[in-house]
């Protein structure tokens, strides 16, 4: 199957700066949920800005459904339209004086007709559980609010391809719950998801493939796979997911079944011993 989104032999050196990485080969397969991970400063923002046509490789390409992408006028509203960044700091995001302005924006420069941009609208809100707040001043809301704004605008486009740069950093854990439920029924729907994080035992739990970048080459594969390996992830400065070391021991100990699945959640420890997830509440 083409992959929705790849990158060929990328690099990208900001100006002045020696190269970010070189030769980064990266294939998104559509409707599913890639986790990016790697330690601060490794080039993850880089490359999603890259995979959003934010940025223009110094070396290689990016494939919009297998076609390289012209960094012409038409060719990044192409990009664009089909694959939205939401930025990891909502600040560096959100301009309009009120939530349904800003999320209307990018609507209404598509030229879409004023239903179509009321309806977009209202579901984007819905969908980030922040109808209440439509006409409150951006500069008034506190950040986990700003960041579901940010997510709400890009969410109004109907992306293909959602990327989140560090979705989860500074909300609180209903909001993190909230998210990976939201991000979850996008992906149903049929959205391919990208996002960088530094949490392990998120990706593990929602993302079904991973990219760990690592001293400049991207490892990429399985998310059950990549996020067990200790060495890579050690190099990434990062620890293994909690699921599978929780899983190994559960199973050496007759607790698990052999072939029964890493846990990813509580809930599902308790399924896989043949208890009722109720019994966590
Ligand atoms: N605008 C810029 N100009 C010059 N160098 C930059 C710029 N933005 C980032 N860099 C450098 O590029 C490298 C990669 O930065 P990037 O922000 O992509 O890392 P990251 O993996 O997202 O890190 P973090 O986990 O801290 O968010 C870093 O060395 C950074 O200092
Ligand atoms: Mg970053």
């Amino acid at each position: 199957m083409t992959p929705v989104l790849s990158a060929h032999d990328l690099g990208y050196s900001y100006e002045g700066s020696a190269p970010v990485f070189r030769d980064l080969t990266l294939e998104i397969r559509p409707g599913r949920a890639l986790a990016v991970l790697g330690p601060n400063g490794v080039g993850k923002t880089t490359l999603l800005r890259l995979l959003c046509g934010g940025l223009r490789p110094s070396h290689g390409e990016i494939r919009l459904r297998g076609v390289p992408v012209s960094y012409h006028r038409a060719g990044l509203t192409e990009l664009r339209t089909n694959v939205q960044l939401v930025l990891q700091d909502p600040d560096d995001q959100l301009f309009a004086a009120d939530v349904r302005q800003d999320v209307s924006f990018g609507p209404v420069n598509l030229g879409l007709a004023a239903a179509e941009v009321h309806g977009r609208v209202a579901d984007a809100l819905s969908a980030m559980e922040i109808t209440v707040l439509a006409d409150r001043p951006t500069h008034l809301l506190s950040f986990g609010q700003r960041k579901r704004v940010a997510i709400a605008g890009a969410l109004a486009l109907r992306p293909a391809v959602l990327v989140l740069d560090e979705p989860t950093a500074g909300l609180d854990p209903a909001g993190v719950e909230a998210l990976l439920m939201t991000l979850a029924r996008l992906q149903a729907e049929g959205t391919t998801i990208v996002a960088s994080t530094h949490d392990v035992d998120l990706a593990h739990r929602w993302a079904q493939d991973a990219a760990v970048l690592a001293g400049g080459v991207l490892h990429t594969g399985p998310a059950a796979e990549l996020l067990t390996d200790e060495s890579l992830l050690a190099a990434a400065r990062l620890r293994p997911a909690w699921g599978p070391v929780v899983g190994r021991v559960l199973r050496a100990h007759g607790v698990l079944a052999a072939d029964a699945p890493d846990p990813r959640t509580p809930a599902d420890l308790l399924v896989a011993n043949g208890s009722s997830p109720g019994a966590l509440s």
